[in-house]
Formats: structure tokens, C-alpha cells, sequence
């Protein structure tokens, strides 16, 4: 596929809460569109990464010094065969780190801290590189790419997103019961509802998708229906 604008680069946001397909989506359109993707909450998780390392001590400013966004503009992801997000520094492969609820639980409260936030913004903001980029997250289309050619916001109902989380821990070979990951996830939303949900408000602009009794292709579809919408050239 490839895609065609003169004025300015595409964006494409995808917001949602965890297990409604995001990061899904936004992979296999990325990959089917040869787009960037930027993964935001891996930026959080990063930061919580670096503060248990020791690496990151937050002053009472809260401020990110250079090698920390130097290290951050850095980080790279890729998809593997089982649609997994592999996230990469210099080659060092973090990704097991990165994914665990102790990381996701300091994430969420680096998250909740509005000086960090707004250091992001410019890291983010730079991702956006022609021939386009797909942005997943919470604020990507409300406070991040507010000018995106289309925004996204993607729903589930908690059962599905469960099961869905459940998938994905197994097939990443932890051995966990699906009555485990329910409560992971209740906390998890609970948090992401104190913290990360105060970002996670629609706005007016968005494609609203339900993705609960939806095939991943046909999600797409909407996506690229969408897109067609907003006279944006692409080629399947
Ligand atoms: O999607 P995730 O679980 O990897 O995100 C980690 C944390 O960061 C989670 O608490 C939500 C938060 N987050 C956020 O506040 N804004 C974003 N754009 C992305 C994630």
C-alpha cells in the first residue's frame, strides 16, 4: 500500500482503554499502510523502567533531562509473528520488562503527573514522519495530534478485553488463570480511570468502534473506510 498527500503528514489516532484492540489495529495498519506507529504507553512504561533502574530520579520539577528524551526519541518497536510489540534500545530488547503490572502500575502514575506529560508531547509530536503515523493511546487525539486527519476511539465490553488480555499473556508463555487477569484488569481500570482515563475523554471528531463482536479485519475496514472519508489516497 502506499499513500499520497502534498499538504502535510497523515496521523491517524487510536485511543482506547487496554484490551480494546489498539494495538492490534494500529500494527496491522501501520504495517498494511507502511506507516510509522508510535506505542505511547510504552513511553510511560519506559519512564517507570528507568525510575525502578534508578536511572530516573524524579526531582520535585519532574523534569526529563536530555539523555532521558534522547533515550526515549530512541526507542524502537517492532511487531513479531504473534502481533506483540517487541520494544527495542540500542538493540537491548526491554520488552519483557516493560510489560509487567509493576511497570504498568508505576507507568500509570508517571501518567498522572501533568509536567511529564507535557515534556512528551514534543517526542511524540516528532514522530510524526511522511509517508504517515499511526498513534495509539489515551490523548493522541485530544491534547496530542488535536490536528490529526482521523481520530479513532475504540470500546469493548470488560469481558471481551479480559479475555482478550488473557490470550495475550498466554501466548507471551505466562501461565495465568483467567480469573487472575480479571482482577489484574479490574485494578488495572481502576487505575487507568483515576489516572490515565481523566486523558481518555472523546472528543467530537472521533469514529467511535465497538470493536466487542468484531473480527480485527473488520475493524480495519472501518478504519480504512474512514480514511477514504477524509480523502486520504491510499492503495490496497
Ligand atoms: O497502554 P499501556 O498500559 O501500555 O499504558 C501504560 C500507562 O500509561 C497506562 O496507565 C495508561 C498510560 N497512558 C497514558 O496516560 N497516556 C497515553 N497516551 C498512553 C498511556
Amino acid at each position: 500500500m502506499s499513500y499520497e498527500r502534498l499538504d502535510r503528514v497523515p496521523v491517524v489516532t487510536i485511543d482506547g482503554l487496554s484490551g480494546t484492540g489498539k494495538t492490534s489495529i494500529a500494527s496491522q495498519i501501520a504495517s498494511e499502510l507502511r506507516w510509522s506507529v508510535l506505542y505511547s504507553g510504552f513511553l510511560y512504561r519506559y519512564l517507570a523502567f528507568e525510575k525502578q533502574n534508578m536511572r530516573f530520579a524524579i526531582d520535585d520539577n519532574h523534569q526529563l533531562n536530555n539523555a532521558l528524551r534522547q533515550r526515549l526519541s530512541n526507542l524502537s518497536c517492532r511487531v513479531n509473528q504473534n502481533g506483540d510489540v517487541i520494544v527495542l534500545l540500542e538493540n537491548e530488547d526491554l520488552s519483557q520488562f516493560l510489560a509487567t503490572e509493576d511497570i504498568g502500575k508505576e507507568a500509570a502514575k508517571l501518567a498522572g503527573i501533568q509536567v511529564i506529560r507535557d515534556q512528551l508531547l514534543s517526542i511524540q509530536r516528532s514522530m510524526a514522519k511522511a509517508p504517515g503515523l499511526i498513534a495509539e493511546g489515551r490523548d493522541m487525539a485530544r491534547v496530542v495530534f488535536p490536528g490529526a486527519t482521523l481520530k479513532v476511539f475504540l470500546e469493548a465490553d470488560e469481558e471481551v478485553r479480559i479475555q482478550r488480555r488473557f490470550n495475550q499473556l498466554n501466548r507471551c508463555g505466562n501461565n495465568v488463570k483467567i480469573d487472575q487477569v480479571a482482577l489484574m484488569q479490574t485494578a488495572r481500570d481502576a487505575r487507568d480511570r483515576q489516572q490515565a482515563f481523566r486523558q481518555l475523554k472523546q472528543t467530537p471528531d472521533e469514529l467511535v468502534i465497538d470493536t466487542t463482536n468484531m473480527s480485527i479485519q473488520a475493524v480495519k475496514n472501518r478504519v480504512y473506510q474512514g480514511l477514504l472519508e477524509k480523502e486520504v489516497v491510499i492503495n490496497i
